[in-house]
């Protein structure tokens, strides 16, 4: 652990002093610079004074999306604009983006996490980074740069897209490391299949996957077929980007939160209260050194549990993200997140991991449907046992009646980023 940052060294009761003194700070600074901030500390009769131990933040108002829409622009920004060094946004499926400003300290910071994010993942000084991610407002592609050029990586910044050059460039460049989205992965991984080059002979060593939510079967799928070490990396654009958790390789046991800038929450959603470590809950995250957008009590929205530091001692770990609240699934008073489907879709042989959900309605009532790839080398009847098994899998595992499509391989559309696993067919006549 010789390599390890100071930071990644701290003694609980170091980690606990810097984060009292960094959340004061930020919660100064918004109070003063950001009038949402002052409004909302105000209306809930609480100021940064009143923060004497990291518990009191239970205290102050939480922060929304709905905020940043309200604010949009840069209503949410503490500093003036020509300290603002850059600005990202987020695409936003309904309204208006919200958008995020960064200092050049925030920008320094960023890299900060995402090297210290890639070290953790196995990734060293030298090492070529493919970067996959997709360039540009989304934080993904740049965040992911700066944090390889900082651990002292080469980067090759293909960004997303024109699948099968990404390929040739893997196999000519040699990369080592590839940070990519878990979707966009299996795309490639079809491509190098279609080129007939079997991915397993690669250069790649590490896959540093995130942006949306995957599965323990889906690492196992990806490692078998890609003869790599897959792993989870978190982030949010409202907080930074990509870095704010790592899951570390060696123990591939959840994300461990770079806490000396990012302190997590979680809440109950409904009485959102603060819930005790190891229950799941809503992921909240405030800031503690961000200078252009300080973020308090941010709710993520994101499903996961607190669970004590392992080979990163110093740092709690959240558990993979089950999923959004977002992405929830009510179908007729059932919970269903689309993680729930791809776990039971993996474990299913003939079926691949490419599926997708659609919503619709038959008569008055909520119909789901499962639609999903067959393996390139399952039979007839291999598919019409995999449709039984998959049926009753999810009938026993998650206690809903679906409807299962089996389709011809290469089908459903592919992901070129984040995917889109629901298709909601409800308001279609
Ligand atoms: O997706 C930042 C990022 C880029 C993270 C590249 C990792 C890698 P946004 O576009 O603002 O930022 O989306 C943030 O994506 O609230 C989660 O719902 C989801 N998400 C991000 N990472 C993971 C992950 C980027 N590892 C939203 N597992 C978050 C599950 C994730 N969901």
């Amino acid at each position: 652990m010789t390599d390890l940052e100071a930071a990644e060294r701290l003694s609980a009761d170091e980690l606990a002093a810097l984060q009292l003194e960094r959340l004061q700070w930020t919660l100064r600074h918004a109070y003063a610079n950001v009038p949402c901030y002052t409004r909302k500390f105000d209306e809930a009769g609480v100021h940064p004074d009143d923060c004497r131990e990291l518990a009191d933040l239970a205290k102050f108002p939480f922060t929304t999306k709905e905020d940043l829409r309200q604010n949009y622009p840069f209503g949410m920004f503490a500093v003036p604009q020509a300290e603002v060094r850059r600005v990202h946004a987020s695409s936003g499926t309904t309204g208006k983006p919200t958008v995020v400003g960064y200092t050049e300290q925030d920008l320094d910071t960023w890299a900060t996490v995402v090297a210290r994010s890639i070290r953790a993942a196995g990734g060293r000084p030298g090492d070529k980074v493919h970067v996959a991610y997709g360039y540009g407002l989304f934080t993904g592609g740049l965040g992911a740069h700066y944090g390889a050029e900082k651990l002292g990586c080469t980067v090759i910044p293909a960004s997303g897209g024109m699948t099968a050059r990404q390929v040739q460039l893997i196999t000519d460049f040699r990369p080592e490391i590839i940070m990519v989205t878990p979707s966009y992965l299996l795309t490639l991984l079809d491509e190098f299949e279609r080129q007939g080059v079997d991915p397993k002979t690669s250069s790649l060593r590490v896959g540093i996957f995130g942006a949306e939510p995957w599965t323990e079967q889906m690492r196992a799928e990806i490692e078998e077929r890609c003869g790599i070490d897959a792993v989870d990396i978190y982030g949010l654009s409202e907080v930074m980007g990509p870095g704010v958790a790592q899951e570390c390789v060696e123990t591939k046991d959840g994300l461990h939160i770079w806490e000396d800038h990012f302190y997590p929450e979680v809440i109950d959603p409904f009485t959102e209260d603060v819930l005790p470590g190891g229950t799941e809950g809503e992921l909240l995250f405030t800031s503690l050194t961000k200078q252009a957008m300080p973020i308090i009590r941010y709710r993520t929205r994101d499903l996961t549990r607190l669970q004590p530091g392992t080979a990163r001692p110093a740092f709690r770990r959240m558990a993979k993200v089950t999923g959004r609240s977002d992405d929830l699934i009510i179908l007729r008073g059932v919970n269903v997140f689309p993680t729930q489907i791809e776990e039971i879709v993996l474990r299913t042989a003939g079926l691949s991991p490419h599926f997708q959900l659609v919503r619709s309605t038959r008569g008055r009532l909520d119909h789901l449907a499962v639609r999903v790839e067959a393996r390139h080398d399952a039979s007839a009847d291999d598919r019409a046992r995999a449709a039984n098994e998959l049926g009753s899998g999810i009938k026993d595992g998650v206690g809903i009646s679906v409807e299962v499509n089996i389709v011809d391989p290469d089908t459903l559309e592919r992901s070129l980023g984040k995917m889109r696993r629901v298709v909601d067919e409800r308001d279609k006549p």
